[in-house]
């Protein structure tokens, strides 16, 4: 018989513990007891379409061969995807008077892009101040580990409600509107971009040098060793002279790294 809408399942602190160490070792997020009643609304719906009727099973369900499958579900239902477009302006005004008029290809990565709003916001400051040439030659990685923003990143279509994050200047080449409801990204704006699951936290390797970094409002979910380890790991991956963009809550704690502030938690590499 199918689990009640309106039953409350069994939830204790041991098992909100468990399930926050397995999303910490393979995400990075960190838990703190306080958010127990966040991931009880996050996961009950499951839970109940599992036809689970308590935590404790769903934690054995994760620790069974079909756990694995899950864990993905588990991984979306836990990130916090909140983003939108041009978010902290100040960055893209940065960015488009350090890089405009673009004289030579550029090399992007997007690290915890979300549903794309910040990707596009990045190719829509470069595109727009830049010949169609020139916008062609600007390369926007944009990685997340949530498989289900990165499929709606890749539609490159948002709801005309959000029109009103965008400046207007960027409306006639860089979207179009595709009805009464949606918007959707230029062909020469989608080009740009290209998205890719990457889990920060596992290993991974990338072809490209970058030239700029945006990884903003994702370090804060980890604890400060880990993202002392990933800001160090940007930097090898980093060209020298190439900037890295932080979250606003977000900074540089490690001295010896070759990053030194050049604006409101902007970072340049400085050769070492
Ligand atoms: C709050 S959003 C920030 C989006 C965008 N950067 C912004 O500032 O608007 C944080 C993103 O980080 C992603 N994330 C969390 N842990 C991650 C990990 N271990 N690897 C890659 N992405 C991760 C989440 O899925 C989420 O989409």
């Amino acid at each position: 018989m199918a689990i009640s809408p309106l039953t409350k399942l069994s939830f204790s602190d041991g098992e909100f513990l468990d399930i926050a160490g397995r999303v910490e070792r393979e995400t990075g997020i960190t838990m703190k007891l306080s958010k127990k009643d966040m991931m009880y609304a996050r996961l009950v719906k499951r839970l109940k379409a599992l036809n689970l009727e308590s935590f404790n099973d769903y934690l054995m369900l994760l620790s069974s061969r079909k756990g694995s499958d899950e864990i993905s579900f588990l991984i979306n239902s836990m990130t916090t995807n909140h983003t939108l477009f041009f978010r902290e302006d100040h960055h893209f005004d940065h960015l488009i008077e350090t890089f405009c008029p673009v004289k030579r290809g550029l090399s992007i990565w997007s690290c915890g892009c979300s549903s794309g709003q910040e990707p596009y916001s990045l190719a829509l400051s470069l595109a727009g101040n830049n010949s169609e040439t020139v916008a062609r030659s600007i390369r926007i990685l944009a990685t997340d580990l949530d498989s289900n923003v990165l499929a709606n990143g890749m539609t490159a279509q948002y709801s005309l409600d959000l029109k009103s994050q965008i400046p207007q200047t960027y409306f006639q080449n860089g979207m179009v509107r595709k009805n009464d409801t949606c918007l959707e990204m230029s062909p020469m704006i989608k080009s740009m971009v290209r998205f890719d699951q990457l889990n920060i936290i596992k290993p991974w390797t990338l072809r490209d040098k970058f030239d700029i970094i945006f990884c903003r409002n994702m370090l804060i979910y980890f604890d400060h060793e880990l993202q002392n380890k990933i800001i160090s790991q940007f930097c090898d991956v980093l060209q020298p002279g190439g900037y890295l963009y932080l979250g606003h809550s977000e900074s540089v704690r490690n001295k010896a790294l070759p990053l030194k502030m050049v604006g409101r938690t902007i970072y340049r590499k400085v050769a070492s």
